[in-house]
């Protein structure tokens, strides 16, 4: 195809802006998938996905448009996730295309995601088109949004496109303005190969499928071709365009985006960012930037009933041939026997793959406090990464602790500010800039990861009743005043609840913890003590009485019927139970205990 009659582009928008619905609406309008395979929301191919609506693995398709030129152009779109956690793989898509449509819902305007993904459009050079949805709603304010986007993003929106994703409004000038307001692709034909990896996934008939951009020259079924960051070489059995089934191409030009199949055994072979090429006569020169995604948040997953040990390897490995960003090692743990201790690249990625054993693999699991990568510094000079609290060496090795640290963007209703500044205070946030955009404030704050990876969105989210909006980018490893809290229960260790903390929060998060726990935790015949402790030092300290002999005669007596009932509610509870020594303690316990009132 002639670069001049291409155009490759991506869609940002803030969550729930209607990205995936103007997606589907531009396939539909050009009939690239007939009408009774339009199912809502094509791209969103896991049910997952489509379940919490939220995009995780990048897509695309190829669309053809004959424009009002009389021409007809092929349109790439990516699709690319719009989770934080995914920030990685969105800036290295959107450098596989030149433009971008910047969704904003008429009726909210611009949000925290909003401004990260734009951020990362016009980083990658995008020419951007404003696009103002969903102006069918009664509450659409298609005047002050366009304003609002000059205030908060600088760009101008005078030209913005007014549509409803919905019932279709507007799509056919959002077509238009493809053609007419973005580049065209550039590349040499003729220069070696050059084409990025965009993205990969497992496909269970056809293994790892990789997609690429062409950057120069030409790839063919039959090609060698070479990563240029592993130094694999593979052969390619299969050339592709995806529309958005795959429909086999004979070779891939400049500014072409496609799929190749290469016999590639597992996702982890093909790094996002990678540059590909001829093994013979190709490039010497990688695309630059690239960087392996790193897992930031780390928590570990046990089996609830020990026998389904082999089942959750089995899980896990299956999953991650599909998601190199997901890491795992065995695990064991005193109080809760064998499993995996795993790295996610946030939480919304943790939270997704636990779903999906759970709900896949049938299994049950009890998941340990997700914690970030500390590092240690250690006083004989070497540096560890502290993945799980529970191998945090003896104090007097250490020399001193780092922590990673994020800069976070939050947008909220002014009304709502004071809350705000308050929850990051608590949180060890220190404000950066404060902004207002009409009646919205921007705070941005450095804060602690670890401070954000358990509940901080939920709590913003309460907080705020929903109107506050967040994202974040790590920013640096900073040293602080970090310990090391041990739950006691019963006088054993628990070391699956054992946290690192700052010790000046330390009293606070021990007593609110021990106070959860006894809760938490059902009476047993005995007294059972629930302390925190750093080191031998006890600094919170609850106790859970005994079950008193009357209670239990009321319990088991009545009809016979009841009884069954409570003997098999018990039942199904004990499943969810783990025993440490004497005392069993809930599964609940393990996550509720470490959320923070
Ligand atoms: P994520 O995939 O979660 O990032 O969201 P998204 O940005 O793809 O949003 P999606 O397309 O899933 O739309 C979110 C909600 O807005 C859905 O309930 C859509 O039906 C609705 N929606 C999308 N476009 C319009 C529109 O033009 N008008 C109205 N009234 N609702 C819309």
């Amino acid at each position: 195809t002639q670069l001049d009659l291409i155009r490759n582009f991506s869609i940002v928008a803030h969550i729930d802006h209607g990205k995936s619905t103007l997606a589907d609406r531009l396939i539909q309008m050009t009939g690239t998938v007939a009408e009774r395979d339009m199912k809502a929301q094509i791209l969103d191919s896991m049910d997952i996905e489509r379940e919490r609506g939220i995009t995780i693995k990048a897509n695309t398709v190829r669309i053809e448009y004959p424009a009002k030129d009389g021409k007809t152009y092929i349109l790439n779109l990516i699709d690319t996730p719009g989770h934080v956690d995914f920030a990685y793989e969105v800036s290295r898509s959107m450098r596989a295309v030149e433009g971008s449509l910047l969704v904003v819902d008429a009726s909210q305007g611009v949000e925290a995601q909003t401004l990260a993904n734009v951020y990362h459009a016009l980083d990658a050079g995008h020419e951007i088109v404003p696009v103002l949805n969903k102006i069918d709603l009664p509450a659409a304010e298609p005047e002050r949004v366009k304003q609002n986007i000059e205030d908060v993003i600088g760009l101008d929106a005078s030209d913005a496109i007014a549509i409803s994703a919905k019932s279709g409004l507007g799509i056919p000038d959002v077509l238009e303005a493809i053609v007419t307001r973005l580049p065209a692709p550039k590349g040499d034909r003729d220069a070696p190969l050059k084409a990025m990896l965009v993205d990969s996934w497992y496909d269970p008939y056809l293994g790892v499928v990789v997609m690429v951009r062409i950057m120069d020259g030409v790839m063919k079924k039959g090609d060698r071709v070479r990563m240029m960051q592993t130094n694999a070489v593979y052969g390619i059995d299969k050339l592709a365009v995806l529309k958005p089934q795959m429909v086999d191409i004979a070779e891939l030009g400049p500014g072409e985006i496609g799929i190749f199949t290469a016999s590639i055994k597992q996702v982890r072979d093909t790094r996002v960012g990678d540059t590909i090429t001829h093994e013979r006569g190709g490039c010497t020169q990688a695309l630059p930037g690239f960087k392996p995604a790193q897992p930031v948040v780390f928590c570990g997953l046990f089996p609830v009933d020990a026998n389904d040990f082999e089942a959750l390897r089995d899980a896990i490995e299956k999953l991650s041939l599909n998601d190199a960003s997901f890491s795992t090692e065995m695990e064991t743990s005193a109080a809760l026997g064998f499993g995996f201790r795993c790295g996610f690249l946030g939480l919304l990625h943790l939270e997704v793959i636990r779903d999906r054993l759970e709900r896949e693999y049938d299994l049950d699991l009890i998941t340990t406090a997700p914690s970030v990568v500390f590092k240690l510094y250690m006083k004989d000079g070497e540096v560890r990464d502290l993945h799980n609290p529970a191998d945090m060496p003896d104090l007097t090795y250490v020399d001193h602790i780092e922590e990673p640290r994020i800069k976070a963007t939050i947008m909220v209703p002014d009304d709502y500010l004071g809350d705000i500044l308050k929850l990051c205070q608590e949180r060890r946030g220190v404000q950066l800039n404060l902004t207002y955009a009409g009646n919205r404030a921007m705070v941005e704050y450095d804060l602690p990861l670890a401070e954000v990876v358990f509940d901080f969105y939920d709590r913003l989210k309460s907080v705020t009743k929903g109107y506050a909006s967040f994202d974040y980018t790590i920013s640096e490893y900073r040293e602080d005043f970090l310990v090391k809290m041990s739950i006691l229960v019963n006088e054993e260790p628990v070391d699956a609840l054992s946290i690192m903390v700052h010790r000046d929060r330390a009293e606070a998060r021990g007593r609110a913890m021990v106070e959860k726990l006894k809760d938490l935790i059902p009476r047993h015949m005995f007294k059972i003590p629930i302390q925190a402790a750093i080191g031998a030092r006890v600094i919170a300290r609850e106790t859970l009485s005994a079950m008193r002999k009357d209670v239990t005669a009321k319990c088991y007596g009545g009809d016979a019927t009841r009884k069954k009932k409570l003997l098999e509610k018990q039942k199904a509870g004990k499943k969810r139970m783990r025993q440490f020594g004497k005392v069993e303690i809930p599964q609940e316990a393990f996550i509720a205990a470490l959320k923070m009132d």
